[in-house]
This record gives C-alpha cells, structure tokens and sequence, in this order.
C-alpha cells in the first residue's frame, strides 16, 4: 500500500472516530433532555434566566379583591372579610406585630419570609393590612403563644424538627447541658457521650461510620464531597423539586445566583433518568429526598406559588418504595453513590427512618432537625470505605471536611437524649400505628370539608400534610390568614407544608380540624373562593402571563423614555 493510500485511510478512521464520539455525546445529551421534567422546576437553568425577567408589580387597593374578576358583590364581601380579619389581627396580635415591626428592617430573613408568604402580586397591601407577628413567647404540649398571650396549636412542626413535642426537646436540652457541664463547650476533643452516640446511629442507619456537622445542608455537601472523592466522577444527580438544603451544587435554579455546573436535575419515578444513571460516566452520586414521595417533581408547595389551584399531592407508598429499589439496582450496576437525605423524614416516619420505612438501603445517609434533640445538627452515616476522608496509597490526597462546632458538647447531650428516647418503649410507642393514625386523621379532616362543601382537600404522608385546592382559584393564599385567626400556627410557607408532632391525641387533633373548617367555612363566606365557568387554573396562568408581559413591556418603554 503506498504512504498516501495509508494516511486517507487513516483520516478517515480518526474521522470515523470523532463522528462515532460527537454521535454518541449528542445521544447522551439527548438522553439527558428526556429526562428533565417538562416543569420549570426540571428546568433549572431556563427557570433561572425567566425569573430574571419577571418583572415587578403589584395590586393596588381594588384590584386586590378582584383579581379574578368577581363581581361587585363579591368583592364588597371580600373586602368586609377582609377588613375584619385586619382589625382582629391589630388588636389580638397588638404586641407581637409591634415587636415584629421594629426589628423587620433590621432582620433579612424576616424580610425575605414575610414578602413570600403570597403570590407578590398581593404582597405589599397584604402586609400593610395583615402584617406579619413573628415572635413567640412560650410553647407548651402541642401550642404555642405569642407576646399578646394567643395560644396557638402549632402546624408549623419547626420545620420538621419537632417530632417528640416541644416538651421533649426542652427537657432533652436541659438534661444535656446537665450531663456535659463538667466538660462545657470544649471543641476538639469529644465528650465520652459521642461514644454512644456513634452506637446508636449506627444500629439505626445499619451503616459502619458517622460524621458530625452542624446543619443539614452541611451534612448534604459532605455527603456529596464524600461520594465524587471515592469515585472520582463530578456529577451529581438531585431530582426535580426536591430540596436538601442551600448549597449551591443542590440548588441550581432559582435562588442560586450561580448555575450549578456540575449537577443534573433529573425526573424522580422515571425510566428515563435510570437510563442516565446506566449510560453516563460522570455520576458519582444520586440524591434522594424521600419527601418528594408525596409530591414527585414538585418543589416544596409554598403558598408564595399558589397562583391558582394547581398544586397537587398525593402519596403512594409502595409506588415510591417500589422506584427506590430500582434506583438501588441501577446505582449498585454502575457503581453510583445512593445517598438518602433524611434530614426531614428521618425519624419522622419510622424509628430507623426512610431506609427502613421503605426498605430500601443506602450507601450514605444524612440526618438534621430532630435529631439534635432540639440544637442545631447535620449528621452523615455512611459505609466506611465511602466515609474515609484520606486515601493509604495517596497521603496528600484528602478529602477535606472540618467545622468548628462539630460534635459540640452541649448538642451531643441532646443528641443523646433523643437517641436513648427513640429506644424507650415510650419513644417507640409514639410510632406504632402511625400511618394509621395520621391518615385516618386526614381522612376524617377531608370528609367533613367535603361534607361542608369547601374546596379544600389534604394529602398527606403520615405526619406531613399538604393542603390542596378543588377548584380554580386565585385567592387560595388567604386561608392561611384565616387560619392563624382561629389559633393555627402555620410556618412561612403557609398551607403548603403543615407538619404534626406525634405527640398530638385525638382529642387535640379533633380541636384542630374544628379550627380548620372553621377557618375555611368563614373565608368561604367571605366570598375569596367564588367561582365561575370560566375560571379555570388554565386562565389564570394565561391572565398572570399577560400581566407579566404587560409590565414587562411598559417598563423596558418607561425606561427608555427617561
Ligand atoms: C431534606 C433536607 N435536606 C437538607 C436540609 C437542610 O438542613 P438545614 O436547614 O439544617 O441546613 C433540609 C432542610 O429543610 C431538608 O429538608
């Protein structure tokens, strides 16, 4: 063969090559895109660049009771709810909005809560009209009460730390700062009550090693640090709407001012994203939130999102249990990290928490919230050739994880106290029949709203309850103001995210659905769910989008004007 014949065949075997490599690059993108979620929210990257563009504006004084178009009747009763519901609020919560106002300018956070509780569009003159009292004085059984004296049952779960009942975690502080006075807060070396510690997450996790951090989202990023050092790929998968904290690598869409490179979001019970799992070289872990099984691709229901009714829920149990062992099957085929994050549902749902609710193993699993016994934790329980921070053949080659307060004395105690609780027949009491007991709950709450006609449905997943809407509306968000009107306390988030205590009898339970019809009766009557054939969640979305656009377009003119 001559040198020339030699080298075209050679050109085209390189040419042959990067062909076949481009084909199948673009095969995997491909992959990629199908398994996205059709939702903004599978979207992070284009959620992010719309959000940028969604404009500013607000509802004056009429519009506000009108949105939908009602008419003049009913937004003459709206408007007389309203205004009573405005003058309760000043004078019964008289101290507590007074103490709320004078630090909101001083308090970020407070700033951000309280602008997001709804829809923007209605933000501003709600909060003139119904402003936010965000302090509390004491909490006893299952209320709360605030500066002005109102006791309030308490749906807000502390954000899913509050499992035993407030009670448990006040005396499980206070019994741990006793058991580690001699000691107090020296960091570095360990209080010989770690040792126990460490015995005891590891019979409930059934994983080898545990490391202690200060929050979940610390324990999140450890876990994920842990899992792309062992297996020396980059990428992460979370999927669709499921939150674990506010790291950046976990939080690629809105929120986050930076995209998140090296993550991809993925559909949860889909076929599509296994077959990433299977195809891909760059996964080192997968992350799963075991919340999402009540509302699979959907981000954490906030009433700020309830623009109309849209928001659904519903938990299947064996359908989520069911897609878990498959996830486990794929990751074990392809040697991809399965990490529970258990930091909401850990022991919430069973005393060994999601694996064991599901069972379904993993190979690293965080814990948060509840688990400090009331102080602030994050905790990584894992399998201890993934845990090792240092390899024996590479000694510079670490994987870096400290923290200052990690394994605090005082948080350990109370660690401690929860744990040695959990063993109690008295702690393991709290969770016999608890599926029973809280959909049973559920159910009833449900019958007796369907029976009053109001259109408002729970769907729940044990203790963790989502409020649903029956029927178009734009004015769902206001149940929240009726409901701390009859003394129940809901988090920032509103009707989207009630969690229970365990420690909730019948009896006050049955108080609190009586509140909640109430609630729901009186803000019926008050005209906010008024409905009309033409009404639909559809023209709702279709009306908020040519708002958007409207003031979009006048801006950018007003702008060019000046
Ligand atoms: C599943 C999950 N992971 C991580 C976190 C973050 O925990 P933290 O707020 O303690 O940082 C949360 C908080 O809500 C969570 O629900």
């Amino acid at each position: 063969m001559t040198t020339w014949a030699t080298t075209t065949l050679a050109l085209y075997g390189v040419g042959g090559a990067a062909l076949a490599a481009s084909l199948l690059k673009l095969r995997r993108r491909f992959d990629l895109s199908q398994a996205k979620h059709a939702s903004l929210a599978g979207h992070a990257r284009l959620a992010r660049r719309l959000a940028a563009f969604v404009p500013f504006y607000d509802y004056d004084e009429t519009r506000f009771f009108c949105s939908d178009n009602a008419p003049a009747e009913i937004t003459a009763r709206r408007r007389a709810g309203f205004d009573r519901l405005s003058a309760l609020y000043k004078t019964r919560f008289a101290a507590t909005i007074r103490c709320t106002a004078e630090v909101a300018n001083s308090i970020s956070d407070l700033q951000f809560t309280d602008a997001y509780r709804v829809p923007f569009q209605y933000s501003r003159y709600l909060r003139t009209h119904l402003p936010a009292a965000a302090f509390m004085q004491s909490s006893d059984g299952v209320t709360v009460t605030d500066l002005d004296g109102n006791r309030f049952y308490d749906l807000s779960g502390s954000y899913g730390v509050n499992v035993f009942g407030y009670d448990f975690y006040k005396e499980a502080i206070e019994r741990g700062v006793l058991h580690v006075r001699e000691l107090g807060p020296v960091l570095g070396a360990y209080h010989p009550v770690v040792a126990e510690n460490v015995k005891l997450l590891k019979e409930i996790s059934g994983l080898a090693e545990v490391s202690f951090h200060m929050s979940g989202t610390e324990a999140v990023m450890q876990a994920v640090r842990l899992a792309r050092y062992h297996t020396r790929r980059s990428h992460l998968v979370r999927f669709c709407g499921a939150y674990h904290g506010w790291w950046g690598d976990v939080q690629p869409g809105i929120g986050n001012p930076l995209p998140a490179h090296e993550t991809y979001t993925l559909r949860e019970m889909s076929e599509d994203s296994l077959h990433v799992l299977r195809t891909r070289r760059d996964i080192a872990c997968v992350l799963v939130n075991p919340l999402q099984a009540l509302h699979p691709n959907a981000s954490a229901p906030s009433d700020a999102a309830l623009l109309d009714s849209g928001r659904h829920a519903h938990f299947d149990k064996e359908a989520y249990a069911d897609w878990l062992q498959r996830l486990r099957t794929v990751c074990n085929e392809h040697d991809i990290v399965l990490i529970f994050d258990e930091v909401f549902v850990g022991f919430r749902l069973a005393p060994g928490g999601a694996q064991d609710y599901f069972g379904v193993r993993a190979d690293l699993v965080t814990y948060g919230k509840t688990l400090g016994g009331g102080l602030p934790i994050g905790v990584v329980c894992g399998r201890s050739e993934l845990m090792k921070r240092f390899r024996d053949d590479r000694p510079a080659d670490i994987c870096f994880a400290r923290g200052t307060f990690n394994s605090h004395p005082y948080v350990m105690a109370a660690m401690n106290e929860f744990l040695r609780h959990l063993q109690t027949p008295l702690g393991q009491a709290l969770y016999r029949d608890l599926d029973r007991i809280w959909n049973e709950r559920a159910r009833r709450l449900n019958a007796r709203l369907g029976e009053a006609s109001l259109p408002v449905e729970i769907a729940n997943m044990s203790s963790i309850w989502t409020v649903c809407y029956t029927q178009p509306s734009r004015y769902n968000w206001m149940l929240q103001y009726y409901l701390r009107a009859e003394g129940l306390a809901l988090s920032w988030v509103g009707t989207g995210r009630i969690i229970f205590s365990l420690n909730y009898t019948d009896a006050e339970f049955d108080a609190v659905a009586d509140r909640f019809v109430a609630a729901a009766r009186a803000m019926q009557q008050d005209g906010w769910w008024w409905s009309n054939p033409a009404l639909t969640n559809k023209s709702i979305k279709r009306a908020v989008l040519k708002e958007m656009i409207a003031h979009r377009l006048f801006s950018a003119r007003d702008r060019r004007k000046h």
